[in-house]
């Protein structure tokens, strides 16, 4: 990184140079780490101005609605890749030749079972639990399995960590699904495609072969690529810090699936259908829309707005094409599909959602398709921490395999100043 400077000139203090370094795309950023020496700090809620750390895996530009994945764009790798191809990508840098790419499906395959003792965690919850619920619970025990391979600092125990949670993730998905609609847990199957795989371990049973329909499975592949990384958001940053405390790679997965759960986040996916099912017409998109606006209303239209993308979420362009696809091909007038079109052609005019630059994101459209391929809404967040697992591994592995500090935030303090204890017979 080059090296320029900032002057911060404090009143009553020696002005500040601060070194400016400058990316291979985006911002520059402000070094801004000597300022505790000084007796300062930045003050950034929400980190909206903050780069937390250097990172070559994904860049993003806001302003021109572009996502890269090590230099590939999304629009290419969901059109021209598929996921374990952009899991390659992402974990060591560059494409894999076809024999590194078949070494490495081929591993995925040989570590998609769980350990059978695993199925009884499951037993521990309520047939009715929430599936993401169900994950946290299950991904965090799985460090009680893999004793062999927690030590962080050795490369090979973060690679075979690497491969056990890409691999498992779609098993455990599906055995969150079959548990909750009381059906057998399928065991994967190594002559299919990782997305044919899961479709299988969802919806098949020991009573028949599993039908798996090509466009289906193509559909999820392509939901997988587009929800695979994101840079710094909410939950890859919480598997960072948790990452930076040494925390088992296990442990820090389930600390950015809890994170993932949020409606202003991973759970919009979610939110977004709960939201058309209320909208439940076309005549009532007018007052959700106004509600939407009223700042003394909490209601927010979901699958809208982006805290980067101020033009377009370029995965929502490719899944608003696919999702239009996958219901041609399987012949589905969904009506929640054409609410959800309208309720964007009339948010997309409204000065409102243009002033402040509020697009479809990438769960607006993501839902409508997983529900027109049968998966349970309660499930759709389930699918989006699959997906993101190889970032946040990708995240985890860059932080820990480069020299990195326990992440550790400081604070605005304006609570009371020091004052004496008041014995209890003594408080009014
Ligand atoms: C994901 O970070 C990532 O990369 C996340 C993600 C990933 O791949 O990891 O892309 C996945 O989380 C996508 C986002 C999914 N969330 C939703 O669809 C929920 C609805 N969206 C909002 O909650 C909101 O847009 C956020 C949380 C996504 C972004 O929030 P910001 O950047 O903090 O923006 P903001 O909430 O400050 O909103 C700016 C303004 C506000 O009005 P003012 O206070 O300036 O007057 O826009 C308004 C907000 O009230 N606003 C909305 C709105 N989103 C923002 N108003 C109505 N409906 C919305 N959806």
């Amino acid at each position: 990184m080059t090296e320029k400077h900032a002057t911060l000139k404090i009143e009553g203090k020696d002005d500040l140079s601060l070194p400016i370094y400058s990316p291979t795309l985006g911002q520059n950023v402000v070094d801004v780490s000597s300022l505790t020496g000084k007796g300062m700090f930045t003050f950034d809620p929400g980190f909206t101005s903050t780069a937390s750390c250097e990172s070559k895996i994904t860049f993003i530009d806001g302003a021109k609605g572009q996502l890269l994945h090590r230099g590939y764009s999304i629009e290419e790798l969901a059109g021209k890749s598929d996921y374990l191809e952009v899991c390659y990508l992402l974990l060591f840098g560059e494409l894999p030749s076809a024999a590194h790419k078949e070494d490495f499906v081929s591993t995925v395959k040989n570590h998609t079972m769980v350990h059978e003792q695993l199925q009884f965690f499951y037993r521990g919850f309520r047939r009715d639990a929430h599936p993401m619920a169900v994950m946290c619970g299950v991904v965090g025990a799985l460090s009680a399995f893999y004793h062999d391979s927690l030590d962080i600092n050795n490369p090979q125990h973060r690679e075979i960590t690497a491969f056990r949670l890409i691999a498992k993730m779609p098993t455990i998905a599906a055995m969150c699904y079959k548990y909750t609609v009381g059906q057998p847990f399928m065991y994967p199957r190594n002559d299919l495609n990782y997305a044919e795989n899961f479709l299988h371990m969802m919806f098949g049973t020991p009573c028949e072969e599993s039908k798996i329909s090509p466009t289906v499975a193509k559909a999820m592949d392509q939901i997988f690529i587009l929800h695979a990384d994101h840079e710094q958001n909410a939950s890859t940053s919480t598997v960072r810090l948790a990452g930076s405390s040494g925390a088992n790679p296990f442990a820090c997965i389930a600390a950015g699936i809890s994170a993932l759960w949020g409606p202003a986040h991973g759970g919009a996916n979610e939110a977004v259908l709960n939201m058309l099912d209320e909208i439940g017409d076309i005549s009532n998109i007018e007052t959700y829309i106004a509600k939407a606006k009223d700042k003394s209303d909490p209601f927010k239209l979901m699958g809208f707005g982006h805290r980067v993308y101020k033009n377009h979420d370029p995965r929502a362009t490719v899944m608003r094409e696919s999702c239009h696809e996958v219901l041609k091909e399987l012949g589905i007038q969904n009506p929640k599909l054409e609410l959800a079109m309208k309720l964007e052609e009339i948010a997309l005019s409204d000065p409102y959602f243009i002033e402040k630059k509020l697009f479809p994101n990438v769960d607006f459209y993501s839902g409508i398709i997983l529900s027109a391929i049968g998966i349970p809404t309660s499930m759709f967040t389930v699918i989006f921490a699959l997906s993101r697992t190889v970032g946040w591994v990708a995240h985890w592995n860059e932080m820990i395999s480069n020299p990195y500090k326990i992440g550790r935030p400081r604070q605005l303090y304006t609570g009371y100043p020091e004052r004496a204890f008041t014995p209890v017979d003594k408080r009014d």
